[in-house]
């Protein structure tokens, strides 16, 4: 056991190891103008009530320790960057419905219990390769999502303001209480999947194809119905949040001693990750995430080293519990074949218990000449499949999916049923930050994904 596990701590080392952080480099901080309004924000974010619950945080992870033993598949997305005008009722029904859309698509033709687990209520923070934009020679600092500054290129958005972190709970809080109500009021009752897509159905070969598939769900669910059987799984769905913590502030804020237990949890959500421009061994995410009793993600990129990977095991999982690691892949399609196999072979002999997870966007974008930043759908397969391949290859167990959507129907990534092309871009192309794949196009992959996960 580590010298620095939690459990060996008393509640006051507790409490001051959840600060050791801020000795280290911590990347892509905000340059807040003025230390005393963060302070002031921070206090208050302290005082207010949890977003989600210690023990909600370990049902997740006891489902992310099936995926690790290769009894379920998780399912992860949203938006690459939320926005707090996005935070509508619309615009959270359209995610959520995709998302039970696809994770229909996998439980009934992958055959595999789906994990759920939304990129929302949170994602408001993003890692940037240039902290300075410029355009027609004015630079300004670049936008580092909603919970920093603002999207519009003019100094008075973009200059950082602590207030936002309050804005970004209050937003996580109204997205959190909406996808509890649809997930647990009967929006999400297996009954309604032809409700979820009745708008959809007409326009799309992909609504059209999971039309089908409804059909047959309704049959098998009329067949139980006539047998007595009426399980209180087909009412309600399981439904958690997650977001990189990248802001450290904000989810240091948000992290308590959980009452029951005596553990800190960050509870902002319930699942956070660290991205792969912050997974520095030596730095300040890494030092926080673990001294966090969260179920917690980290993204690998083509370079990672198995030593790295170890060694990030070593200091983030080193009880080895099932469920608390997940590492999320973003190889790139080109490379995925090359870059994985050594990885997850040198993990699995190490005799780690991890979920891996592919994440088939952030290796795979370009720009467009329109100057749009994009992603072609058959490069997003094309990485899903060298995955599959991979830990087919290797024996181990190809645990899920992270992707960027939207429930609605922008034109951001091409190819898919509607054959968007590059030219089409500029028709609704809505993201703040990354591509996001549209309802059409998130429901071609899920039928691809169940294809793959039945064959391998
Ligand atoms: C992201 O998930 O939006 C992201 C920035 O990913 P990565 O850290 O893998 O680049
Ligand atoms: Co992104």
């Amino acid at each position: 056991m580590s010298a620095t596990n939690p459990d060996t701590l008393s509640a006051l080392d507790t409490s001051s190891a959840l600060d050791t952080w801020r000795d280290l480099p911590a990347a892509q901080q905000p340059d807040w103008p003025d230390r005393g309004e963060l302070d002031k924000v921070v206090a208050e974010l302290a005082s207010l009530p949890p977003l989600v619950f210690a023990g909600e945080c370990d049902q997740l992870k006891d489902s992310m320790a099936a995926v690790a033993r290769g009894e379920a598949f998780v399912l992860q997305g949203g938006d690459c960057a939320e926005t707090f005008a996005g935070a509508t009722a619309e615009n959270v029904r359209n995610k959520l419905k995709t998302l039970l859309q696809m994770a229909i698509v996998l439980t009934y033709a992958g055959r595999v219990p789906v994990v759920k687990i939304g990129r929302l209520a949170g994602q408001f923070a993003k890692p940037r390769s240039k902290p300075m934009e410029i355009r027609d020679g004015v630079e300004l600092p670049a936008y580092r999502g909603d919970m920093v500054n603002g999207f519009d290129f003019t100094a008075e958005s973009r200059r950082p303001d602590p207030n936002r972190l309050l804005r970004a709970y209050h937003s996580a809080a109204v997205t959190l209480n909406l996808t509890r109500a649809f997930t647990k009021g009967g929006y999400a009752d297996l009954r309604q999947v032809h409700a979820w897509n009745q708008d959809f159905v007409a326009e799309s070969p992909a609504g059209r194809r999971y039309e089908q598939l409804a059909r047959e769900i309704d049959q098998a669910l009329s067949f139980m119905r006539a047998c007595g059987a009426e399980p209180e799984e087909f009412h309600t769905v399981e439904f958690y949040s997650s977001h990189e913590a990248l802001i450290l502030d904000y989810d240091r804020a948000l992290t308590r001693i959980d009452s029951r237990t005596g553990l800190p949890y960050d509870v902002s959500a319930h699942m956070v990750w660290i991205g792969e421009r912050t997974r520095q061994l030596d730095g300040a995410h890494v030092e926080f995430f673990s001294r966090i009793r969260n179920p917690i993600g980290v993204k690998l990129g083509p370079t990672t080293t198995p030593e790295e990977a170890i060694a990030l095991i070593d200091k983030l999982n080193p009880d080895n519990e099932p469920g608390r690691l997940t590492f999320i892949t973003r190889m790139g399609a080109g490379k995925v074949r090359d870059a994985l196999p050594t990885l997850v072979d040198k993990v699995n002999a190490s005799g780690a218990t991890v979920a891996w997870v592919c994440d088939p966007m952030h290796g795979n974008t370009f720009e467009a000449p329109s100057g749009h930043k994009t992603r072609r759908l058959d490069d997003v397969l094309d990485e899903v499949a060298g995955f599959f391949e991979v830990h087919h290859a290797l024996g181990t167990h190809p645990g899920g999916i992270h992707i960027e959507f939207t429930g609605d129907d922008v034109t951001e990534c091409v190819g898919g049923g509607h054959a968007i092309v590059e030219e089409d871009l500029a028709l609704r192309y809505e993201t703040a930050c990354d591509p996001r794949l549209n309802r059409g196009q998130s429901l071609d992959l899920a039928f691809r994904v169940a294809e793959l996960y039945r064959s391998s």
